[in-house]
């Protein structure tokens, strides 16, 4: 099979990251757009990660039902991948995956519980990144990141996923720049300006922040932008510019300025009220995220009088889900600022049986069980890359009763069960939840048991 030429391809899978994997001619593809029970005419690309890669170009029959996507970015956008999948198809898709890396690791859970569905399926996110770069005639270009792309960047005029008044901003910020001349900063020069325009939106209370990350400050011209946008948007209720004169593309910073407002804005989730600062972790669908830690609480089972663990806590989320029930909980976060946050954020809604240990969890956690510490409950949220394995030796000394872990990557997921399982634990029960509708991704919720099934 070589490339350029056209093939008539059966997707049977999917790979973790929501691509369709096909049969051809006795090889594998990836098939991007596709799903299971397509059969497509694709052309192959190349080669990807070993497996040869190829698009299609006409569907011969189809797996799944299509609609017409919502958003005119979409197929050049590397944000929404499923926009042309009706919601209830993207859900029965996501079991899927999520099943599929647990059963890949030899992981069976005593009861699959259904997905559990986004409330909205569009305009759900309270933060959105995008990128400055120069176009090809090197205008200004604001937005985000081309499909397959790190460094490619186009001009976003509206984005389905954040609310109107997010969109209005992107358009506002850019509109300015412009008219000031400020030009982008340059990955491979590393000369210009603009890097970043970080927009948080808090559903709860309306508040919104606005980060600028540039690459030099103090600057006239980044002050005139701010001035111009605050302007015309008074409903921003605070803007922040943040230094990053690092060459590393990434939104994060040396230093950072309060233009207007507090520097931060306030979410109300599951009727507790959340500081949030422009560096500190809060789940993007915050509706969603009360679904998310109602569920995960009831999967932990009674909590009344328990001394209760929220390893990767953030700003204490769901840690003040938790104490709302448990006698103490105990939350561990490697980022400094997020549990200053967590110990406001408990304050903030009088709960006084928080404490919140700063650091990172393959750490603390050895060093909780060495003094001697047990708990009733161990609630793990880690980031994708999944528990570190001083953290899976830990848990299985710790010996907990009842473990829940939430998960944003079924593969890490599926490996850290694995592990538990071999310390001890049966999955009692698992349940996918729908954090980033549109996306391949899916959230997963699973409790465990120690002891014999
Ligand atoms: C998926 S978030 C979960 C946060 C929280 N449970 C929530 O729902 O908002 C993962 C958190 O783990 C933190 N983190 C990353 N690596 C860590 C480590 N090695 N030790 C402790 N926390 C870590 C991140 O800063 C982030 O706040």
């Amino acid at each position: 099979m070589k490339k350029g030429e056209l093939v008539v391809a059966e997707v049977r899978g999917l790979t973790p990251q929501g691509e369709g994997l096909a049969l051809a001619e006795g090889r594998t593809l990836i098939v991007p757009r596709a799903v299971p029970g397509d059969r497509v005419e694709a052309r192959v690309a190349g080669k990807q990660k070993g497996r040869l890669l190829a698009f299609p170009e006409r569907f011969i029959a189809t797996g799944a039902v299509r609609q017409q996507p919502p958003c005119r970015h979409f197929g050049r956008c590397g944000g929404c991948r499923w926009q042309d999948l009706p919601y209830p198809e993207q859900l029965r898709f996501k079991e899927g995956l999520v099943q599929g890396a647990l059963a890949d690791r030899g992981v069976s859970a005593a009861d699959w519980l259904p997905i559990l569905a986004s409330p909205s399926p569009l305009f759900y996110r309270n933060k959105m990144e995008f990128s400055f770069a120069a176009g090809p005639d090197g205008a200004l270009i604001l937005g985000l990141h081309l499909r397959g792309s790190f460094d490619r960047v186009f001009d976003v005029e509206e984005c389905h996923l954040q609310s109107a008044l997010s969109n209005q901003v992107v358009a506002a910020v850019r509109r300015h720049a412009v008219g000031l001349g400020i030009p982008a900063y340059d990955l491979k020069t590393h000369q210009g300006q603009l890097r970043f325009l970080v927009i948080r939106q808090a559903v709860g209370t309306g508040e919104i922040l606005v980060e600028l990350v540039v690459a030099k400050y103090p600057s006239p011209e980044v002050d005139a932008l701010a001035a111009g946008v605050l302007a015309e948007l008074p409903q921003i209720t605070t803007l922040v510019l943040t230094l990053h004169a690092g060459k590393a593309q990434v939104a994060a910073g040396q230093a950072q300025w309060v233009v207007k407002g507090r520097g931060g804005i306030e979410e109300v989730c599951g009727g507790l009220r959340f500081a949030i600062s422009p560096r500190s972790f809060f789940q993007t669908n915050p509706r969603q995220a009360e679904n998310l830690y109602a569920e995960a609480s009831w999967m932990g089972g009674e909590l009344d009088g328990l001394e209760v663990l929220d390893l990767y806590c953030g700003t204490g989320s769901l840690s003040l889900h938790l104490a709302r029930q448990a006698r103490v909980v105990w939350g561990v976060e490697v980022v400094v600022e997020a549990v200053e946050d967590a110990r406001g954020n408990a304050r903030r809604n009088g709960l006084n049986n928080c404490e919140f240990l700063a650091g990172p969890a393959e750490e603390v956690l050895p060093a909780l069980w060495r003094e001697g510490r047990r708990f009733d409950r161990i609630f793990v949220d880690p980031p994708r890359a999944g528990l570190h394995p001083k953290v899976l030796k830990a848990l299985g000394d710790l010996r907990a009763p009842q473990v829940v872990y939430i998960s944003c990557n079924p593969l890490t997921l599926a490996a850290d069960l694995a592990g538990l399982q071999e310390a001890g634990y049966w999955v009692r029960a698992v349940r996918p939840v729908d954090m980033f509708p549109q996306t391949p991704h899916c959230e997963a919720i699973a409790s465990l048991v120690l002891g014999d099934v």
